[in-house]
């Protein structure tokens, strides 16, 4: 299958867009802006994912206004031959239209002279709200302007609404081509991670001094080997202890024979995100206390597999997980029965979370962790509250979203041991995680991110060979 989006898939998403916002809306969609690094120097420039949802376009400095009649333009950098020596290859305004399917196409330079024109006589304005600073600023500058011209016969719209809400639900659900990437993703950053694991073992067979930074850079060299631009979020490389710190980023903390290493890292391809957590022994060969939790952390993510199909609720792999490693944490005597009580009393208390405090999932898609609401649209209305056990917090509890075919979600289940009285010792400062993406299909869900085992026999076999 050929990869890349077809400009007709980018034109179609626009269509869908225009008719949700009402004949008489207006939305306007920023792409991200450059972020300065220091002095005169940048951060590598990433687009605006909802931007580039409906363009496919990736240049800095670019803006797109749809009309709720169809109608599409583009704002954008202008050809600039010093610039463009300096910079690179811009598109341009002349050319826009026919490489991008856009009606029309102007230089970003015309952005405030051009959007009150735009918005006179619309009724509604949409765009994202919260996402880009000072973007409410520029709209209420560029309404100012329309409400100047009201002597003179303008109209100007009388709602700001937030374009959110339909990008999100829109994007939540991934077509056969954002699948096909999105496959292609998690099989290169599968890929990378087994090169890591191979790496470890190799390098301390050698009697060499492993460091996490040298495993990042395999992951890095497997990425970018495939075409993918960059990782899709600071990748996680912890050796021993550091895996306990949930956002723990690759540092130059030594790898040691006899330690786990929890590795949480996917690549960017094309702009859509994946996104593998795998914990191995440095050395290829589990010690029986780090294989015993890390069979609870897959049975666990068993469990959570099982219940995520189209027809069950986002939720209900958290549950299924949270059971597991429950009754996990009660045999192997982390929780003390005597103190906690019974299953059901650790799942109500939340007694497990010191050793498991994040969720088991989140949406995946251009973001790593996805737009799309995780509440239930049609039941937002069905509040109940209640005082979370922990932090003694009132919360707000609404029902979760009804899976459906084409969602993409993230399963990973973990559990952190920090020391502590009342904690066996042989537990201490083992971290776990093991994240898979999955497909949600109408029997059940895809995994997509299996091209790296997780069957700890099948990890110790990769990592002799
Ligand atoms: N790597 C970010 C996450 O797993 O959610
Ligand atoms: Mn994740
Ligand atoms: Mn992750």
């Amino acid at each position: 299958m050929n990869l890349a989006t077809p400009a007709s898939l980018y034109a179609q998403r626009r269509a869908q867009l225009a008719a949700l916002i009402g004949a008489k809306g207006l939305a306007i969609i920023p792409t991200a802006p450059e972020q300065p690094r220091n002095r005169d120097n940048d951060f590598l420039y990433r687009h605006d994912s909802y931007f580039y949802y409906l363009t496919g376009f990736t240049e800095p400095k670019a803006w797109l206004v749809i009309t709720g009649d169809g109608q599409t333009t583009l704002f954008c950098a202008p050809k600039d031959m010093e610039r463009e020596i300096w910079d690179g290859y811009r598109l341009g305004p002349v050319a826009a239209p026919a490489q991008l399917g856009v009606d029309a196409a102007f230089s970003v330079a015309d952005l405030d002279a051009q959007m009150p024109a735009l918005l006179d006589g619309r009724d509604a304005v949409w765009y994202p709200f919260a996402t880009h600073k000072g973007l409410e600023t520029r709209v209420d500058g560029w309404l100012s302007g329309v409400r100047g011209r009201v002597r003179l016969g303008a109209l100007c719209p009388e709602q700001q609404r937030d374009l959110c809400g339909p990008l999100d639900e829109m994007r939540l659900f991934k077509d056969a081509h954002e699948q096909a990437i999105m496959r292609r993703a998690a099989q290169i950053s599968a890929g990378a991670h087994i090169r890591a694991m191979q790496l470890s073992a190799r390098m301390l067979r050698d009697g060499q001094d492993v460091r996490e930074y040298h495993l990042d850079a395999e992951l890095l060299h497997e990425f970018r080997r495939h075409g993918s631009q960059y990782p899709a979020y600071g990748s996680i490389v912890a050796a021993g202890a550091n895996a306990c710190v949930l956002h723990y980023r690759a540092d130059a903390g030594a790898v040691r024979d006899g330690q786990l290493v929890l590795i949480d890292a996917g690549c960017e391809l094309d702009g859509y995100a994946s996104d593998i957590t795998r914990t191995f022994p440095a050395n290829g060969q589990f010690t029986g206390p780090q294989r015993t939790l890390y069979d609870l952390v897959l049975a666990s993510q068993e469990a959570a597999i099982a219940a995520t199909r189209a027809g069950a609720r986002f939720n209900d792999p958290h549950e299924a997980t949270v059971k597991v490693l429950a009754q996990g944490l009660l045999d192997l005597g982390l929780l003390d029965k005597n103190k906690v009580g019974t299953l059901e009393d650790v799942i109500e208390k939340r007694a497990y979370s010191a050793f498991y405090m994040h969720r088991t999932g989140h949406w995946l898609g251009m973001d790593v962790h996805d737009c799309g609401s995780y509440i239930e649209p049609s039941e937002i209305d069905r509040v109940s509250e209640r005082k979370d056990p922990v932090s003694g917090a009132t919360v707000k509890d609404r029902p979760s979203r009804i899976l459906k075919p084409g969602m993409v979600l993230t399963i990973e289940p973990g559990l952190y041991v920090r020391p502590a009285a009342g904690v066996p010792e042989q537990f201490h400062n083992i971290g776990i995680r093991i994240e898979d993406d999955a497909i949600v299909t109408q029997a059940g869900c895809e995994l997509i991110s299996r091209g790296v085992p997780v069957k700890a026999d099948e990890i110790e076999a990769l990592m002799r060979g």
